[in-house]
């Protein structure tokens, strides 16, 4: 790792261990340009030159006459608006006359040991000897406006963090009306771009597709991440699979409004701009005011996707996740929500307790319900008193009880709503997000708070607190089930509205933080109607997100591998349900729900007393399973064997133990078919001199792990493969534990 300027070349060089990236200064109007993004670069000598400024169009240091088309080819690290580049801008601001033109050019720069933080927002972090950073500051004269383009590297991961602080230093107002994190100019060597798209229950299913000439997007304006487009976008050299070619991954710490966008244009380069969303955007600038922009992640990998998942669960887990829980074992929750959804009271939850507890598990989580006049979803959000009348003696005494029995207890909150029918909406109507004049559209019947008001933030959090204050609670679920609609703050001047989306989920941010300031042992868990916030802005609060409403062990596949990509493991939230499952009314076996929740966090979500006698058998089983491999799933190296969404027939990974002695295998054939031979799988990872021996994970009795007698060298297990048995019906699954034999 490292970062230096080569002041004979103009070039700044920052090294992560595996890749260098090249920015240049062009001419002496200090144009900052991308030089080179890729495999590590030891000698960088004559590298400018992949700038172009030896040939036409000149800069215009050399020829002045075409300095339009010199703009607009010129490989900016940060494009300009209105003056000549036709691509797509990273920054528009608005000046005093109306007029929104930018350019943004060289002044100076520093560089230091360390990153620095994010004022409130979530981003990467790094001590001294963990990370590096560049800040080169950019000055538009005319405008008054100076950016520090900030980029980071670390030292164990192949990553560029980039972001953007702008600074008004002229006398004048200024609207910022697009703030892009970053943009990166480079040359396609036709590319294809994966992407991740889907709905509620549907969350983040591939699609790969050539990346082709004009503007091709993902981008959500609905307040949040969303189920619909993930942010995160990846460009794979022709050829490109799971363990070769080139691939530059795109992220996002940030889980509003984004856009992340590829184009191609006539000289058939390719320009990614990402950050917050431009429309409904703007931002006032007054003399001596700053904007942080949230921070955008660069990966390059050059051993296909497979080197990105890996550099991205290494930057998630080493430098953005914050939670104690991260190396520590989540405790086996049950859920009531699909047990009960609004239908229990505390007799109800006692029985799920006692059952629970003489199964292994280890925590009830309450979900939503306990709450006010919260008999179903149309109402009391907002009114975070206990409903003494379903939870008869009070959440004191229920929590005591559950404790009693060994188990934890959990709670699920929705602060940022509020219901129509609530308290709150009685005595502050404005709270609501309204456009003045206009009844706000309602989904799920509820409301969003404006939470870009501190007195709003303030009420809330304080009956959170006395909530969590009142009771053993050691685990939060914080949940958000509707988009943002109506964007009006009665808070806010009208030249400011356009600043609401973006204050939200800095207000959200504020109370996310306040919450596990306030209670720092606490487990959170986001949650957005499933996984419609599941991004690397909210793994800052929480060490884990529920990953979709859809628990369907066969829908999982596509979900989790997907997520999986990108974050680790360990993030995401998964549980055993009951089928006929809720969401596709699907059959599976109850061995297949608890290999596929072994996964994620693992846990249930189920009424555990009136699972049959032979799925109860089972839950120790599971839970058995869950202590003896919770470490190696949450702190193993992940790797995909299989995708399920490209073969449409089974699923396949690998999760590598961090000390080398254990591997598991995880298998899922979705259907079974006549007449078909074993499948071999190569694996991943392995030491290719070692031996392994192969045990089955078992549930069939107390004896977890089933010797098979099989023993392969890493050699044979990686270059020529593990026989996978064809499992005896549908939707069946398997998990093998490799042993490496000592010598
Ligand atoms: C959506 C969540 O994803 C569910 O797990 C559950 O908590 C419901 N909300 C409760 O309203």
């Amino acid at each position: 790792m490292g970062i230096a300027y080569l002041k004979e070349q103009r070039l700044f060089k920052l090294d992560t261990p595996g890749t260098t990236y090249l920015m240049g200064l062009a001419d002496r109007e200090g144009f900052l340009g991308h030089v080179y993004y890729g495999r590590k670069l030891e000698d960088v000598k004559g590298a400018e030159e992949l700038m172009r400024t030896v040939e036409g169009p000149f800069t215009p240091e050399k020829n002045n006459r075409d300095r339009s088309s010199f703009l607009d080819c010129f490989p900016w690290e940060y494009s300009s608006h209105g003056v000549g580049d036709f691509r797509e801008s990273s920054v528009r601001v608005k000046d005093g006359n109306g007029c929104s033109a930018v350019l943004l050019t060289y002044l100076s720069h520093e560089i230091y040991k360390g990153k620095r933080p994010l004022e409130g927002l979530p981003a990467t972090f790094g001590g001294e000897g963990e990370a590096e950073t560049l800040e080169i500051l950019c000055e538009d004269k005319s405008l008054g406006l100076r950016a520090v383009l900030s980029y980071s590297v670390f030292g164990d991961t192949d990553v560029i963090a980039r972001s953007v602080r702008f600074e008004n230093v002229g006398g004048g107002e200024l609207y910022l009306e697009k703030a892009m994190s970053f943009c990166m100019d480079m040359d396609n060597p036709g590319f294809d771009v994966l992407t991740l798209h889907g709905s509620w229950a549907r969350e983040r299913h591939m699609e790969r597709k050539p990346l082709g000439h004009g503007k091709f997007s993902v981008s959500t304006l609905r307040g949040e991440t969303s189920h619909q487009e993930h942010c995160f976008m990846a460009l794979l050299s022709p050829g490109a699979d799971q363990d070769k070619g080139e691939v530059y991954g795109f992220q996002l710490v940030y889980s509003g409004n984004f856009l992340m966008q590829a184009e191609v244009n006539q000289f058939d380069s390719v320009r990614v701009t990402a950050g917050i969303h431009p429309e409904d955007f703007s931002w006032r600038l007054g003399p001596g005011e700053s904007f942080q922009t949230p921070e955008g992640i660069l990966t390059y990998s050059g051993e296909g996707l497979g080197g990105m998942t890996s550099s991205l669960h290494k930057l998630y887990r080493k430098h953005l996740i914050r939670s104690p829980y991260l190396h520590r074992k989540r405790p086996i929750l049950i859920n009531n929500w699909e047990a009960t959804y609004f239908d229990f009271n505390e007799q109800k939850l006692l029985d799920i307790a006692r059952e629970s507890a003489a199964l292994g598990i280890e925590m009830l989580v309450m979900d939503d319900g306990w709450f006010g006049n919260r008999y179903d979803d149309n109402r009391a959000l907002g009114d975070w008193k206990v409903n003494e009348e379903k939870l008869k003696g009070g959440l004191g005494k229920l929590v005591e009880q559950v404790n009693a029995l060994g188990l934890k207890f959990g709670i699920w909150f929705e602060p940022e709503m509020i219901s129509g029918e609530s308290e709150l909406y009685r005595q502050h109507p404005d709270w609501a997000l309204a456009v003045p004049g206009r009844t706000p559209t309602l989904a799920r019947n509820q409301y969003v708070l404006d939470i870009s008001r501190k007195e709003v933030r303030d009420s809330i959090m304080e009956q959170v607190f006395a909530v969590l204050h009142s009771a053993n609670i050691e685990y939060v679920k914080w949940d958000m089930n509707r988009p943002l609609t109506d964007l009006g703050s009665a808070a806010l001047p009208a030249e400011r509205q356009g600043e609401l989306y973006h204050r939200y989920v800095l207000g959200m941010y504020e109370m996310q933080e306040r919450l596990i300031t306030e209670f720092p042992n606490l487990l959170l868990e986001n949650c957005s109607g499933g996984g419609g916030r599941f991004d690397p802005g909210m793994l800052y609060y929480s060490p884990q997100i529920w990953c979709s409403d859809d628990t369907d062990a066969i829908e999982r596949l596509a979900i989790q591998e997907s997520t999986a990509m990108i974050y680790p493991l360990s993030a995401m939230g998964a549980h055993v349900s009951v089928c006929p499952n809720h969401t596709v009314g699907r059959n599976t076996p109850f061995e297949t729900r608890g290999f596929v929740a072994l996964a994620g966090t693992f846990g249930y979500e189920l009424d555990i007393t009136k699972l049959s006698a032979e799925d109860r058998e089972m839950v120790p089983r599971q839970t058995a399973m869950y202590h003896r491999f919770h470490d190696l799933v949450r702190e193993g190296d992940y790797y995909r064997i299989s995708s399920y969404q490209e073969n449409h027939a089974f699923d396949c990974f690998q999760v590598n133990g961090p000390d080398g002695k254990e591997a598991l295998v995880f298998y899922t054939q979705v259907l079974n078919e006549p007449n078909r031979r074993s499948r071999i799988v190569r694996l991943k990872g392995l030491e290719k001199d070692a031996r392994y021996r192969v045990q089955v994970v078992s549930m069939e009795d107390d004896e977890l792990l089933k010797d098979t007698g099989r023993e392969f060298s890493g050699q044979v297990l990686m270059y020529g493969g593990l026989r996978l048995e064809r499992l005896w019906g549908d939707f069946r699954s398997q998990i093998l534990c490799l042993r490496r034999v000592e010598p």
